[in-house]
């Protein structure tokens, strides 16, 4: 069969966008697909400083994921610092791809970006390595799992292309008897096809403290739901649902007929942006709060989770050793 990829970055807790762009198509491919998922946690570091949080997004990135319904004796599901094989092969590559394209990857242009309004003279003040770098290591992690497609959110469209084109490169410079697998995106559709905004109207978004994590509390749920920006329409009045978060949320999460309703309701006047938030809560919390007792379980110190990707971690690295050993011949680190 071939393969599904994907990872998610233990900055933060993991939030309703990531459900949409990634863990939800993630756990429907591994029907079709033999299923690889993955926490980046090396790639956290590019931002995260304190090692204790660190730890703690990790296990709550993995504890949501199996939560939610990923099946660990179905799919190789793994840390990425367990695999040191990425590493290895994340040097060759880097050896192979061009700091140009670098130069044009989307979040270190947005990075010199800030400097450049900020009024900053060195565009590369704050930018460490790991950032620039960042592409690289992802198309490892992709490339070295002969990886087919990869299901994440448009805003990894550009990472995605590039990993494209890096095994390309490699492949044109090393393929003869091996080669890397070029894989392709698989991106969200229907009402998801846009990034799921938070709760300021902007894309949801860790760096953005606008997320709405998956396993709050459910007062803390309620709380956040509450605070979804909206305009003043007076209640009586006629709204354009497509100008609202809560409502896009709202499309994301109930069920079609439900959601056609509120948004014939909130058309024709008389419904309030209050009351959709509160549907829009009880939606969400009657999804989550069943699955709250077995998060807590897991996501606890000493739970089951540590034998689930210790084990993940085995069988992540037999299918790595391959292709790092194949591409360590290509290039010729071999002594034969
Ligand atoms: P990360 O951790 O930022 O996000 C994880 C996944 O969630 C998706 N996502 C969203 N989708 C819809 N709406 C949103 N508001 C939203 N916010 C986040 C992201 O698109 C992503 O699919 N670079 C990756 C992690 C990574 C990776 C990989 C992914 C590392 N190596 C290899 C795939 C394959 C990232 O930072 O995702």
């Amino acid at each position: 069969p071939k393969v599904s990829l994907t990872g998610i970055k233990p900055t933060g807790e993991p939030h309703l966008g990531n459900y949409i762009g990634a863990i939800r198509p993630s756990l429907e491919l591994t029907e079709t697909y033999e299923s690889i998922y993955f926490i980046a946690d090396y790639h956290a570091l590019t931002s995260i400083r304190d090692g204790a949080e660190l730890a703690r997004y990790t296990r709550s990135v993995a504890a949501t994921w199996i939560t939610l319904g990923l099946d660990p004796a179905k799919t190789i599901f793994y840390r990425q610092s367990d695999v040191p094989e990425i590493f290895e092969l994340s040097w060759v590559l880097s050896c192979v791809t061009a700091k140009g394209l670098m130069n044009r990857a989307h979040a270190y242009k947005a990075a010199r970006d800030r400097n450049v309004e900020n009024g900053v003279k060195d565009l590369d003040a704050g930018i460490n390595m790991g950032l620039f770098n960042y592409p690289v290591l992802m198309a490892v992690d992709i490339l070295i799992m002969n990886t087919d497609v990869v299901p994440v959110g448009l805003d990894q469209s550009q990472h995605v292309e590039y990993t494209a084109d890096i095994a390309g490169t490699f492949n044109h410079l090393y393929g003869g008897d091996f080669t890397l697998t070029v894989p392709t995106g698989i991106y969200p559709a229907g009402v998801s096809a846009k990034s799921l905004p938070g709760t300021d109207g902007r894309k949801m978004s860790k760096s953005y403290r606008n997320t709405i994590a998956l396993f709050a509390p459910e007062k803390q749920l309620r709380k956040l739901v509450r605070g979804i920006v909206s305009d003043s329409t007076p209640v009586d009045e006629p709204k354009d649902p497509d100008t609202s978060a809560a409502f896009a949320l709202y499309e994301n999460f109930a069920a079609a007929e439900a959601v056609k309703d509120m948004r014939a309701r909130l058309e024709a006047g008389g419904t309030g942006w209050g009351e959709l938030k509160n549907t829009l809560f009880e939606t969400l919390n009657d999804w989550l709060s069943p699955l709250r007792e077995r998060y807590d379980a897991l996501v606890a110190p000493g739970s089951e989770l540590d034998a689930i990707l210790a084990d993940g971690a085995e069988r992540a690295r037999e299918r790595a050793r391959p292709v790092l050993a194949g591409v360590r011949h290509a290039v010729g680190i071999t002594t034969g």
